[in-house]
């Protein structure tokens, strides 16, 4: 991932000690969510090591607000590091759930005001807020290291017992379980009640007490909450099982295989992240489909007329084909290839062999010497290289290499003899600009391109 300028005291949000981090805290959040319903169904706020674990989590939820304030985020492919932008996204996103979970609420306990007491109790519910931040960190693992269905099943069993277990904490808290049972039975039974309400099943040997209107209010609730979840857990298991986005699961499937074969083989997280980032870029800029694996199977007449429509927006970019024939136009979309660099990649090497030459659609390339230490000059969309080899039969003048994801078009030797034959006027133009280019690069200086 490229970077964008940026300040220091920067954390990279990928640091193996930002994620270790990242871990600590979404434990904290799940020690929270689960304790908390518990500390106020059994009032066990009084306990001395419920109080110091209360510090303890309170320290950990600052501490993690200032350094989200210092982590860099990704925007696109890049990674962005400055500390204002970085400020204002954060406040605008996670920042008030973040200080509403972080607020040091044990020091209200023991006031003199019996209210704030009250409140106090009931406001550590703010803590629960916390649960997002595993979110985030599930992100992070999400692409990598498990499957996509796998997580979203777990997730979804997560949510389930978490509303469970809050739903069965607060019919304790409304004294819906008979009182003089141990902890443990108490908690069982509103756990029972909570599971068969929440699933519709009512057998109705635990009800609320008809006399009790908060019993009778929370368990609408539960029952209005079990019917959310039960639509949602059946809507969440029908599209795992159909696996609705038939295009995503594609791309999924061969994204898991790719990633189950490097985890099988250890490959370094370095690279992983590598196929990650390129994955991601894939996604996000065609939706993982590859055009020439799924046009290939379509008779040409119809692949002509797709390609045309498909590569217009490259044709009308590149000055070149301005004032093009539609004969030349539909040579040239037939035989183009989509291809995708990666920053840092090297497309071309000065002195190999030319057997293609590209049209850059998106992203840039920098024209390099062979030592890659001077850059002649950077070419944008609308551009393209490679054209000198082809044309005048001599070993590449340059090193191109890619500045950011590009999406290139290749055209390849054969294609490009077989245009250049048929369409002369053509040859003529471009021949001119290679020579030009290759005359500017002999006197060593960095022209200005004419396309
Ligand atoms: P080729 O020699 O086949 O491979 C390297 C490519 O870099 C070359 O074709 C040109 O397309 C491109 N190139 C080389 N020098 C320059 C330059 N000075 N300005 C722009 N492009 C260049």
């Amino acid at each position: 991932m490229s970077t964008l300028a940026g300040s220091p005291f920067v954390i990279d949000p990928d640091a193996p000690g930002r994620i270790a981090w990242n871990v600590l805290v979404s434990a904290a959040a799940f020690i929270s969510v689960i304790g908390i319903p518990l500390v106020l169904a059994f009032n066990l706020g009084g306990n001395p090591l419920v109080a110091a674990g209360d510090i303890l989590i309170n320290f950990i939820f600052v501490t993690d607000i200032i350094c989200c304030f210092h982590t860099a985020y990704a925007e696109g492919h890049y990674l962005v590091r400055d500390s204002g932008r970085i400020r204002r996204r954060y406040l605008r996103t996670w920042f008030l759930p973040d200080l509403l979970s972080a607020l040091p609420l044990f020091l209200l306990s023991g006031t003199a005001f019996v209210i704030l007491n009250r409140a106090f109790r009931f406001l550590r519910l703010l803590r629960l807020l916390k649960v997002f931040v595993l979110f985030r960190t599930i992100n992070h693992f999400r692409r990598t290291k498990v499957s996509s269905n796998l997580l979203r099943m777990v997730l979804m069993v997560f949510w389930l017992l978490l509303i469970a277990h809050l739903l069965s904490c607060g019919f304790i808290l409304v004294g819906g379980i008979a009182a003089g049972l141990g902890p443990g039975m108490t908690y069982l039974l509103a756990f029972y009640w909570t599971v068969t309400t929440m699933s519709t099943v009512g057998y109705g040997d635990i009800t609320p007490d008809k006399t009790n209107p908060g019993q009778i209010l929370f368990t609408i609730l539960a029952q209005i909450t079990g019917v959310g979840m039960y639509g949602f857990v059946i809507g969440n298991i029908a599209s795992v099982l159909s696996n609705i986005d038939i295009s995503k699961t594609l791309f999924m499937e061969r994204m898991e295989k790719i990633y189950s074969f490097l985890r099988y083989r250890r490959i370094s997280s370095g690279v992983v992240k590598r196929v990650d980032n390129y994955y991601n870029y894939l996604w996000e800029s065609r939706r993982g489909h590859e055009e020439a694996g799924i046009l290939a199977d379509l008779p040409q007449s119809i692949r002509l007329q797709i390609a045309q429509e498909l590569h217009a927006d490259i044709i009308a970019k590149v000055p070149l084909f301005a004032g093009a024939t539609p004969s030349l136009i539909r040579d040239i979309v037939l035989h183009l290839e989509p291809t995708v660099f990666t920053p840092g990649d090297f497309i071309i090497q000065q002195g190999d062999m030319g057997e293609e030459m590209y049209f850059i659609n998106r992203g840039s390339v920098e024209v390099l010497n062979a030592d890659e230490k001077a850059v002649y000059t950077t070419l944008n969309e609308g551009t393209f290289f490679g054209e000198i080899a082809l044309l005048l039969k001599t070993p590449r003048t340059a090193t191109v290499r890619a500045r950011s994801y590009c999406d290139l078009y290749a055209l390849w030797k054969s294609s490009f003899d077989r245009i250049l034959t048929r369409h002369p006027v053509f040859a003529q133009s471009i021949q001119e600009l290679a020579e030009k280019r290759k005359a500017e690069l002999a006197a060593g200086k960095s022209p200005v391109l004419p396309c």
